[in-house]
């Protein structure tokens, strides 16, 4: 597709990402200048593509995909030690197949940091966004919505809400050049994210200031044109000004490298509804009238005093927290402030459910996240409800019949799904509880930080 505009913006990202200095940017506009296509078209190129009919475009998009395939990012180890990082192998992560045995920084002197953000072709700018204006927010929502991630099969769709990202992306300590969006010059349209929020991260016997790195998200119609690496270099810059040198991120992507491998469970707490929506499948051995069956729950909770938590358990919730914690070696280091953003219920974002003993003290706690999609072109339902658990404590009450009675719980409150990853000490429960095993794994990365691989059982935190 020569006349295809995209390829020559493909060009001119490239050349960002490769433009660093003055001279750089002298050779970038020389080359702009040299794009014919860009002085006859429109400027916007979103704008020509989206005038074009919707056939054309779904034409354009597939013929897109398919001179794509296979360059994404590798989904297995296997994949990842024949892949040439071209960025990640410039920056300060162990290699693919390096054997890490030491624990410290990768990079101890870090040279100064540039004042100023790396370059953009011109079509784009930066933008900070404001998360405290509505209109703002909105934008993220649709670009994250209608671009972050999908089903494979196209089914389902994440639904972010306005709340999520707030509680998400806003914690205390949080910084707002931190949002870091990427629009179109011309037209202002915000295409492409990158986030950092701020962490204390235990790994092993050391404690980090450091930073969690999340999403990262590139307009479907700019994908493959290196624009993440502009992104990521742009974070890492912003979060260098203030003198942090580490992050916490995770993907589902293999790069250099991996610090644990985790991997999703789910729990059906409506299966007829997901397997109407092709979430689970039947098998040869498992009608519905069985699925049905084997995941019946009780109509009832066992635990007495089961309720949700409130500000007044804030201050045994973080001691609750930081005993449990201790065992794990990646793990976050809460404060006051942190236990009551990430945990106190927030209506259709976050969850915690507190066990009070008869003498009125915390002895056990759950905390879990909801996750709601929206299911594409389905004639039935419009969405899924998936509850996401982050924390499970049990200290007086036996770690099974607190979760049971936390899934009792989120059917009743309309939830289809639970999902835990099998970090801390969730293994003792998936099974026995009916979880499946999910497809996706999740793999977890320190930026300039080197440590041994950790099992997913040693891993003390969710990572949204
Ligand atoms: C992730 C995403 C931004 C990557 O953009 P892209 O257009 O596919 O990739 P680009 O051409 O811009 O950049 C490719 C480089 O980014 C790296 N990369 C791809 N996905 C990455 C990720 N999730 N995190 C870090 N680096 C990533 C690739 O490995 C490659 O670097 P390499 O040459 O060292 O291998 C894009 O696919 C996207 O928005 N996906 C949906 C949202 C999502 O999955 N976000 C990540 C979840 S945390």
């Amino acid at each position: 597709m020569p006349e295809n505009p995209f390829m020559d913006k493909q060009k001119s990202l490239l050349a960002s990402e490769e433009n660093r200095g003055a001279e750089g940017k002298k050779k970038k506009t020389k080359k702009h200048k040299d794009q014919t296509w860009a002085k006859e078209g429109p400027q916007d190129p979103f704008e020509m593509l989206d005038s074009l009919p919707e056939e054309k475009q779904q034409e354009i998009q597939k013929a897109m995909h398919l001179f794509s395939f296979g360059q994404g990012p590798p989904k297995s180890l296997l994949e990842a030690y024949k892949h040439t990082y071209r960025f990640w192998d410039t920056q300060p992560v162990p290699k693919i197949d390096e054997e890490v045995t030491s624990y410290g920084p990768i990079k101890l002197e870090m040279p100064s940091v540039r004042e100023e953000s790396y370059s953009l072709p011109q079509e784009f700018i930066w933008d900070t966004l404001d998360l405290d204006n509505q209109e703002q927010l909105r934008e993220l929502c649709d670009l994250l919505n209608e671009n972050y991630t999908e089903e494979d099969d196209n089914t389902l769709r994440l639904h972010y809400s306005s709340q999520f990202l707030l509680w998400a992306l806003c914690p205390p300590g949080g910084q707002s050049q931190w949002h870091c969006g990427v629009r179109v010059n011309s037209s202002q349209k915000l295409v492409g994210f990158i986030n950092a929020i701020p962490a204390t991260m235990k790994v092993f016997d050391t404690e980090l200031k450091m930073v969690e790195v999340n999403f990262l998200c590139v307009h479907k119609k700019l994908r493959s044109k290196r624009v993440a690496p502009v992104l990521i270099k742009e974070i890492t810059r912003r979060v260098h000004r203030q003198g942090i040198f580490q992050a916490v991120y995770s993907t589902s992507a293999v790069l250099p490298k991996p610090i644990a491998t985790c991997r999703y469970w789910h729990r059906s707490l409506n299966p007829r509804k997901l397997i109407d929506l092709n979430f689970f499948s039947l098998t040869r051995n498992m009608t519905l009238q069985r699925a049905l069956k084997l995941n019946r729950l009780p109509e009832t909770t066992k635990t007495t005093s089961l309720r949700p938590m409130t500000v007044q358990d804030v201050l045994v919730v973080q001691a609750l927290l930081r005993e449990h914690l201790k065992a794990f070696h990646l793990s976050p280091v809460l404060t006051l402030e942190d236990v009551e953003h990430w945990l106190l219920p927030q209506d259709g974002v976050i969850d915690t459910y507190v066990v009070e003993s008869m003498t009125g003290t915390v002895t056990d706690m759950v905390s879990f996240y909801t996750l709601p999609s929206t299911a594409l072109n389905h004639p039935v339902h419009k969405g899924l409800k998936a509850a996401c658990v982050l924390y499970c404590i049990s200290k007086a009450t036996p770690l099974l019949q607190l979760m049971e009675d936390t899934l009792i719980i989120c059917k009743a409150r309309g939830f289809d799904v639970f999902s835990a990853m099998d970090v801390m000490d969730n293994k003792a429960f998936l099974e026995p509880l009916k979880f499946r095993m999910g497809e996706v794994h999740k793999q977890y990365y320190l930026y300039n930080w080197r440590c041994p691989e950790i099992s997913s059982d040693k891993v003390g935190v969710v990572l949204k």
